[in-house]
């Protein structure tokens, strides 16, 4: 029960590390709130989550618009109370020809990847600020350092993602809020999913440099995120946990 009696943000929980993220802060005695654009997926977990016990609340979002997240936070924080912790965690893979991709393109995957980090944090400060205290986790990735070839431009949104977690670690460390990233490597979720549909070799190929013969389970991102939403982590900021079996220590 690390996080007993707070309320915990999570965007994109509707599906994937989102929902895991969810369902193990619910375990830890969270009351959970998420967003999602997926709103029938959203609805139903909330229900399957309430039916268990859990108290649970979904209301859909688009985090790359501030209208709309501003509106799921207002409905949120009217039920459960001020946000203690606040995952940001909806993202999206691309996979652009840096010719042919467009200025709409661009804006609209850098604000769902990496604007909506600090849009999160614009509505989540100003309660913790008062609170004196908050932890803000933000899901990044191992394309933050090391990416693909045919990745454009994720590995720089993910890179971002790094660097306003160390801006804000800066400036609202003194207030007792911590912000930490955690950099997932493949995990068994839709959006890799996708890739392997869409290119059936990487999936043998993408196992066979796994350091540890498998990938990871999106449970076993989520444990990382509920340590440091904790105070288990109350010294823990400004970090970028890698959660990724070891594939960033491996050469080639
Ligand atoms: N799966 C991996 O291997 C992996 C590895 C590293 C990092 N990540 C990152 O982890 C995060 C979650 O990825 P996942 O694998 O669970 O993906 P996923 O596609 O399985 O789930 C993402 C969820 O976010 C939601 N979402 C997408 N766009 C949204 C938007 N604009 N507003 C609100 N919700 C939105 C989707 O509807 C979905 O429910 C992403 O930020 C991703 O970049 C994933």
């Amino acid at each position: 029960m690390k996080l007993k009696g707070q309320h915990i943000f999570v965007t994109g929980g509707a599906a994937g590390i989102g929902a895991a993220i969810v369902l193990d802060a619910a375990q830890e005695g969270a009351k959970v709130s998420f967003c999602d654009i997926n709103v029938e997926g959203g609805k139903a977990y909330e229900a399957e989550l309430n039916s268990k016990g859990f108290q649970a609340m979904f209301h859909e979002a688009d985090v790359g618009q501030f209208e709309s997240l501003e509106k799921a936070h207002k409905a949120i924080v009217a039920k459960f109370g001020d946000i203690n912790g606040a995952v940001n965690n909806a993202g999206v893979n691309s996979n652009a020809d840096p010719v042919q991709m467009t200025d709409a393109e661009w804006n609209r995957f850098m604000n769902v990847d990496l604007k909506s980090v600090w849009h999160t944090a614009k509505l989540v400060l100003p309660a913790m600020r008062k609170a004196k205290k908050g932890s803000i986790v933000n899901i990044a990735s191992i394309h933050a350092r090391m990416s693909y070839p045919k990745y454009f431009p994720y590995a720089a949104a993910k890179a971002g993602v790094i660097g306003l977690t160390h801006n804000l670690a800066l400036d609202e460390g003194i207030h007792n809020i911590r912000t930490n990233a955690v950099s997932p490597g493949y995990t068994l979720t839709d959006i890799l999913e996708k890739w392997f549909t869409q290119l059936p070799e990487k999936r043998a190929e993408s196992l066979a440099v796994q350091v540890m013969g498998r990938m990871a389970q999106p449970s076993e991102i989520a444990k990382v995120v509920s340590f440091l939403l904790s105070d288990d982590a109350s010294f823990v900021n400004g970090a970028d946990w890698i959660v990724d079996g070891g594939l960033h220590a491996r050469f080639a």
